[in-house]
């Protein structure tokens, strides 16, 4: 980013009443986690979602999704907030500044975080593959083996996220529909903004007169109706944010 660019990004913070920033998996691009519809190593590019990613998926061959979001957590645990991470933190603690994130990799609360609508659920979650049963646990452990639920004896246990052909928390969504609805700066960091739906919270904060800023080095379906993109990585415009805040 240049000078200009730098400042103008300092002036749309400073001078917003209400900011949400929308998070999808570029920003933990640069902590080394793979994006979901890169062309290369991407997660969608070598795995099948309907396979590891949707209820029947799960239903079909529970063993192999189990030991894929296993592999997951793996890689995430041991990955660590980068710059972006970091400088969305500080925003939220120094400005009116909500955090909506498609990820489930907790990188945000590592990074400290104080508050974060995770819209897709947490990697470190599992709960009953039965909507019935209510039985949930903290899942560190990856070397722990595909078990059914205590509670009921009757379902396995599942990562806490949001599958394809899922509805997302009710809960969580009125509260994401409610500050965005309110907010006046909308900002939309490495999602491909193609997932509904989270890629429509953009349209809503637009539709009621807030400004648009998306950060994401390519072109995205957001980036023609954005009112301005930077077309940088995350980490690196988020340390040039922070180091102009804290001058
Ligand atoms: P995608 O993989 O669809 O998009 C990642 C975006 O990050 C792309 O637009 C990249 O250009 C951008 N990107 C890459 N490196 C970046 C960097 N260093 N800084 C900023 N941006 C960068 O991931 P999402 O949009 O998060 O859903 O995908 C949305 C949902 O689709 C995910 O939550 C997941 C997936 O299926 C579920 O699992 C339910």
């Amino acid at each position: 980013m240049n000078k200009r660019e730098i400042n103008q990004l300092v002036d749309w913070i400073t001078t917003a009443q209400r900011i949400v920033i929308m998070t999808g998996a570029g920003v933990s691009a640069e902590s080394g986690i793979a994006t979901f519809r890169e062309a290369k190593d991407s997660l969608w590019a070598k795995f099948n979602p309907q396979q590891l990613a949707s209820p029947e998926g799960f239903a079909n061959d529970p063993e192999t999704v189990w030991q894929w979001y296993q592999w997951r957590r793996q890689q995430v645990l041991s990955a660590s907030p980068n710059p972006a991470h970091g400088g969305i933190a500080k925003l939220q603690l120094k400005f009116d500044a909500s955090l909506v994130t498609q990820n489930v990799d907790g990188l945000h609360q590592k990074a400290g975080s104080p508050e974060v609508f995770e819209l897709h659920g947490n990697l470190f979650r599992d709960r009953c593959n039965n909507s019935v049963c209510s039985y949930q646990r903290d899942s560190i452990d990856v070397s722990a083996p595909l078990t059914l639920c205590p509670q009921c004896e009757s379902s396995y246990l599942r990562p806490s996220v949001v599958w394809f052909g899922e509805s997302l928390s009710a809960h969580v969504l009125d509260q994401v529909t409610e500050k965005t609805a309110r907010c006046d700066l909308f900002i939309s960091v490495g999602t491909s903004a193609e997932v509904y739906p989270a890629a429509g919270f953009a349209d809503l904060a637009q539709s009621n007169s807030a400004r648009i800023l998306e950060i994401n080095p390519n072109v995205t379906v957001l980036s023609t109706r954005a009112d301005w993109v930077i077309a940088e990585p995350a980490g690196k415009v988020f340390q040039s944010l922070m180091e102009a805040l804290e001058k």
